[in-house]
């Protein structure tokens, strides 16, 4: 099985994702053994902590897809950003300092892992009403919006916000509530799309495969098909078959 990947910071020296050259290709080619095929970097878009990383980020990119283009032609490469939300963050998507996925209108966003509630629904608000959609960016990690049951996160799904959880959350890397959480969306039905968030080749990586075997395992191939593969796919707008 292949996997389409949507968020991870590979690109290098745009945010604390790798941090040479020498690292980016290291991330693609582990990316690549462990199956994606289907790649949208996503480096933070955060101003207040990483400056206006945008002319960089597009020029590390370029880099990036000329490499792969000859060593792994068959790997399909986009560009995005993980937008950090805090209030006009809708005007940085709007003149194209921070970018949505690939072609699409989808934006990932994400906020302080401590973000309550009404800060993350008003965010998720702002961005849909600017004309874009979010995609909530490791909503497992957020315990505010979890409170009380999944009411709220049914709420935003019912608003047109997509919803990605991180593969190392699965397997355990953010300790056992944020792990319960991830289970729960899947189990819940709600969970759109699971990602690497892969920041380092040597610590948060790339883990696709072994995280897929284990949904696999658990929730069986039509639902691990559709979080590894297909609704990423939808989300970048593409054809799989391209
Ligand atoms: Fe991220």
């Amino acid at each position: 099985m292949y996997y389409a990947d949507i968020h991870c910071h590979m690109l290098y020296g745009v945010d604390d994702g790798a941090r040479d050259r020498r690292e980016m290709l290291q991330m693609l080619e582990k990316s690549y053994n462990d199956n994606v095929r289907v790649l949208c970097v996503t480096p933070h878009f955060a101003p207040g902590n990483f400056g206006n990383n945008a002319a960089k980020a597009r020029e590390v990119f370029e880099e990036l897809r000329e490499y792969a283009a000859l060593k792994h032609p068959d790997m399909r490469l986009f560009m995005g950003n993980e937008l950090f939300y805090r209030k006009g963050a809708a005007a940085w998507i709007d003149d194209g300092h921070c970018k949505t996925l690939g072609n699409s209108f989808c934006v990932l966003v994400d906020f302080r892992e401590d973000a309550s509630r009404e800060m993350i629904s008003e965010g998720l608000h702002r961005i849909l009403t600017a004309g874009y959609r979010p995609v909530l960016a490791h909503l497992e990690r957020y315990r505010d919006i979890f409170r009380g049951g999944l009411g709220l996160i049914r709420s935003f799904k019912v608003d047109g916000v997509l919803l990605q959880a991180d593969s190392g959350s699965f397997l355990g890397d953010f300790g056992f509530s944020v792990r319960r959480r991830a289970n729960k969306l899947v189990r819940a039905g709600l969970l759109d799309v699971i990602s690497s968030d892969a920041h380092r080749v040597d610590s948060r990586h790339t883990n696709l495969k072994e995280c897929c075997s284990l949904i696999t395992k658990k929730y069986g191939e039509e639902v691990a098909s559709k979080l590894f593969w297909s609704n990423a796919i939808r989300i970048l707008g593409i054809n799989s078959e391209e």
